[in-house]
């Protein structure tokens, strides 16, 4: 009897941890790591990366994912799965997972849809977002 609620107990906790795995829990250890350059903002750094590599699918002509990049605002807004910058926090926020690719079918750009950005890019998007997303 103890044996059986044992194994029934295991086979649920087996469960649950592929659950959380394919829930997309992402290796964060791959994001490059935050630009050192100080006071970074969307007017100044972060906005002509997006004009060059995202406002094409989130801008005013189109919003895939009910995401708009090309204002402070929109892109602090979110789209239809939520938040994707969260200030303060580079490494948990959703845009730099994507951008960094870390997990391919959630890539942006999306594979073959554009150039990846650079780690100088990525590390500077973190380094905005850690600084506040100001
Ligand atoms: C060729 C079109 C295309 C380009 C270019 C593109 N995206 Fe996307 N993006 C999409 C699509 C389509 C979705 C909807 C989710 C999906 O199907 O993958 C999406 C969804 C997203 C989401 C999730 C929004 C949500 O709430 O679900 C984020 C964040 C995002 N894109 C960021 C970016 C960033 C940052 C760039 C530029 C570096 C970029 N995208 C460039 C097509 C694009």
């Amino acid at each position: 009897m103890a044996y059986k609620i044992f194994t029934v107990t295991i086979g649920a906790l087996t469960g649950m941890a592929l659950l959380a795995s394919a829930a997309g829990k992402v290796d964060t250890s791959k994001i490059p790591p935050a630009s050192t350059k100080k006071g970074v903002t969307y007017d100044k750094d972060i906005k002509a990366i997006f004009d060059a590599a995202c406002f094409k699918c989130h801008g005013a002509e189109k919003q895939k994912g009910k995401l708009r990049l090309d204002s402070l605002a929109a892109t602090l807004k979110g789209g239809e799965n939520g938040k994707s910058v969260l200030p303060g926090k580079g490494v948990d926020s959703p845009l730099v997972h994507a951008v960094a690719r870390l997990v391919e079918d959630d890539a942006m750009p999306p594979a073959d849809k554009g150039k990846p950005l650079t780690k100088e890019q990525i590390g500077l998007i973190r380094a905005w977002i850690d600084q506040g997303a100001n």
